[in-house]
């Protein structure tokens, strides 16, 4: 089974970021223990802060992998484009977030890919991204 996570903006920072939100533990320590964790996934990361690549980057894959992961970050909330290209591939999506977005300020309450999307989780720290991985074992 080959999953990809995509993140958006900022997500480079988790870990320093404002950790009374997203925790103490960077991403690519999470991403290290997801690994060994579940050596019968292929996994690919990719991190970016620019929208477009977010974009160019889901219909790179959007057509070979089993599962993508995306947090979109910001962009959840803004971005029609990303919306788009997951509406467009073929490959599932699970919309992903570390905090509870509709805990927080109501621009967060809106997303232009959960539409698109499998599925949503939200909430529950870096194990979001751990939780969509198991919905894709089944
Ligand atoms: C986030 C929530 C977004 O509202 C925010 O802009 C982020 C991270 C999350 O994972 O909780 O950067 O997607």
């Amino acid at each position: 089974m080959k999953i990809a996570i995509i993140n958006g903006p900022n997500i480079n920072l988790v870990g320093t970021r404002e950790s009374e939100i997203y925790g103490k533990q960077s991403f690519d320590v999470f991403y290290h223990s997801l690994k060994n964790k579940y050596p019968e996934i292929i996994f690919s990361h990719f991190q970016s802060n620019i929208e477009g690549e977010i974009i160019d980057k889901l219909q790179e894959i959007g057509y070979s992998f089993d599962g993508i992961i995306l947090n979109a970050a910001a962009y959840t909330h803004t971005s029609v484009g990303i919306g788009d290209a997951v509406k467009a591939i073929k490959t599932p999506v699970i919309e992903v977030h570390i905090s509870n977005v509709w805990a927080r300020e109501e621009f967060r309450h809106k997303s232009y890919i959960s539409s698109h999307a499998k599925g949503v989780i939200a909430g529950f720290g870096l194990q979001s991204y751990e939780l969509a991985v198991k919905s894709f074992l089944g």
